[in-house]
């Protein structure tokens, strides 16, 4: 099945659970810490420059944001963590609503796939692998794309191939994808991932 990428929007930027959206279509959800690049591969999976907002002051908005993808997928942008400047009170409302997601989404059955982003450069942070080593826990489909690969060197991206690929959390994913929203690496292989997850 093809997708119309110009048949995309900002479906809700869902600051609750209860306004999650209720089609019954497959969702794609993306994790990662503030600033990993979330966004930015929204835009680059998309084709569309600002679509996704690619923030100048990071992890200020806490919502989930889900793009529905020609009425047949929902791409879920998770709310970023291990932002260390947030209050008790964001703090409290991030986990709120990251948790709704996965334990008060009524279509959480139609979750076919985790995309975690783990930094290429800086390799798994310990927020990354407890959330990895929960998606392994519970069986969630996931694979990881490790982002801003336009920044490594040769020898950097040799090292981060070979140690991302041993790192007990990150081996047990269904892959692993560098990518770069800058160059479009990584673009192709993490959309037949998702295809193929979705059997779309
Ligand atoms: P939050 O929404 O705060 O959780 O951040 P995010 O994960 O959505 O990150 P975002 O896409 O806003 O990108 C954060 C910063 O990294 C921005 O300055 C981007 O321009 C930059 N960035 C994102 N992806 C890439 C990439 O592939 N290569 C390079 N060089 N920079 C990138
Ligand atoms: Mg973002």
């Amino acid at each position: 099945m093809k997708l119309n990428l110009n048949n995309t929007s900002l479906r809700i930027s869902a600051g609750l659970a209860k306004q999650f959206p209720a089609e019954r279509i497959p969702q794609v959800a993306l994790s990662g810490r503030s600033n990993v690049g979330k966004s930015s591969l929204v835009n680059c999976l998309l084709g569309r420059k600002s679509l996704a907002r690619v923030s100048g002051e990071p992890g200020k908005t806490i919502t989930v944001n889900f793009y529905e993808v020609d009425r047949k997928l929902f791409l879920v942008d998770l709310p970023g963590y291990g932002f260390a400047k947030r209050t008790k009170t964001e703090q409290q409302k991030w986990s709120n609503l990251t948790d709704g997601y996965f334990t008060k989404n009524p279509n959480i059955d139609l979750l076919c796939l985790v995309v975690q982003l783990v930094d290429s450069r800086i390799g798994p942070t310990k927020d990354d692998i407890m959330m990895l080593d929960f998606l392994s826990e519970y069986e969630i489909p996931h694979i990881v794309a490790a982002t801003k690969c336009d920044k490594l060197n040769a020898t950097e991206r040799r090292l981060a191939e070979e140690t991302f690929a041993a790192h007990p959390s990150m081996s047990a994913a269904d892959g692993i994808i560098f990518f770069s929203s800058k160059t479009k690496e990584g673009r192709d292989a993490l959309w037949d991932a998702i295809v193929s997850h979705c059997k779309l």
